[in-house]
């Protein structure tokens, strides 16, 4: 069958998503570092047989010191964007001692990207906080919440003139989800109870400083929300998946929606949903990703449709797969856009794609055997960068703005 050539609106922002605790190194003063190397986390590791020394960040991938060279990379892949996050336990590694040179690094950091041509996101929270302000409760708190606000007011007032998109919060769904309710993430807490007040706190944190990001610095703020495509199966299915949408997809949007300027939308899931919640893993025929992630891009024109109603900008701040053969990237990379551009001919705004992620990096709780990047970082020959095929082939895509499919 002939190709067809689907165009994508003029402007349109390619590019590739990191965070900083992933990929920067020595993030020492954050709670993820002492979590790393925490003895409950050891422990937990060496019961499953597992070194605990290769579940450590350590130096990442040493992008505090190589950020240039690796915005060179994405900029030789025709990038013309890139979503980074800067880490408020350097910027903030003791309760109201603000570290001035870690300011003057991201000034650098996104100097340097300015340099290399692109539009900037940047967010304020991925994941990570500083120590002190876990060891208070962190978001469980809500006095806790102007210790945020403050920061955020400090750096996005000390960076405002590198960038051009504020995401206050990464995936609060997650990290809520991970880190109070499952236990899977610092400070891994299991407590219905506890998660909801994050939340609660977490909603009303990203209101106040969108408040201050809209009228003094007037700039564009968001959330990257994580939203997943969750299709009804069986009998009563239909309930449990408005259900599950609500809980998932909707509950934090829909509060914080009109504080955003544009939406984020990170996309990695799509699940069948029967009455008593997930079923089974992917539908039969579609394929997984190195870590059993189901493959599933037709889900996401329906994730970016459901969102029409909203009336606002969206931005795929994130969508990309563990593919450390690189024999399933470039088709990953396709499908989506192929689906994206559907959905933008049926009206979605989408106006920007950036590929999780643009290094392999420090996945969390899996450490480094996820292979998430465009670019293969080599661990053990100093973290030198080896650009992916499929990297060249997004690189394409990239340049021409258009997806021939
Ligand atoms: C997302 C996170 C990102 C990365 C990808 C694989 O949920 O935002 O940091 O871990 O998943």
């Amino acid at each position: 069958m002939e190709k067809q050539r689907l165009q994508f609106p003029k402007g349109f922002l390619w590019g590739a998503a990191t965070a900083g605790h992933q990929i920067e190194g020595n993030n020492v003063n954050s709670d993820w570092w002492a979590w790393e190397h925490g003895q409950m986390r050891e422990n937990a590791l060496r019961k499953e047989g597992k070194n605990p020394a290769q579940f450590y960040s350590g130096i990442a991938c040493d992008s505090f010191n190589r950020f240039d060279e690796d915005f060179g990379l994405a900029q030789y892949l025709n990038h013309n964007a890139t979503r980074l996050s800067i880490e408020w336990a350097r910027i903030e590694p003791r309760e109201g001692e603000y570290n001035e040179k870690a300011l003057d690094h991201y000034e650098k950091v996104l100097q340097s990207a300015k340099f290399h041509g692109f539009t900037t996101f940047v967010t304020l929270h991925h994941f990570t906080s500083p120590l002190w302000f876990a060891r208070k409760g962190g978001f469980a708190e809500q006095q806790n919440i102007d210790h945020f606000v403050r920061y955020v007011k400090l750096a996005t007032k000390r960076l405002s003139q590198y960038t051009d998109f504020w995401l206050t919060f990464n995936e609060p769904e997650i990290y809520s989800n991970l880190g109070f309710l499952r236990g899977r993430f610092p400070p891994q807490i299991k407590s219905v109870r506890i998660m909801l007040r994050v939340i609660r706190n977490i909603i009303s944190a990203h209101n106040l400083c969108s408040e201050y990001i809209r009228h003094e610095i007037r700039q564009p703020v968001s959330i990257a929300y994580h939203l997943s495509d969750l299709q009804p199966t069986g009998f009563f299915g239909h309930l449990s998946a408005g259900l599950a949408h609500y809980i998932a997809n909707r509950y934090i949007l829909s509060r914080t929606i009109n504080a955003c300027d544009f939406i984020g939308v990170n996309y990695y899931f799509h699940h069948h949903i029967g009455l008593f919640g997930k079923r089974g893993k992917s539908q039969s025929g579609h394929e997984e990703t190195d870590l059993g992630w189901g493959i599933h891009p037709e889900g996401l024109e329906r994730v970016l449709t459901s969102l029409i109603k909203y009336k606002k900008p969206i931005y795929i701040t994130e969508n990309g797969l563990a593919d450390a053969h690189d024999t399933k990237r470039e088709k990953f990379i396709k499908d989506h856009l192929y689906f994206a551009h559907r959905a933008i001919k049926k009206g979605a705004d989408v106006r920007g794609y950036l590929y999780w992620s643009l290094i392999d990096n420090f996945e969390w709780d899996m450490g480094y055997g996820p292979r998430f990047g465009l670019i293969a970082i080599n661990r053990e020959s100093l973290l030198e960068r080896k650009i992916r095929y499929s990297a060249l082939k997004y690189g394409e895509i990239c340049k021409n703005n258009y997806l021939e499919y």
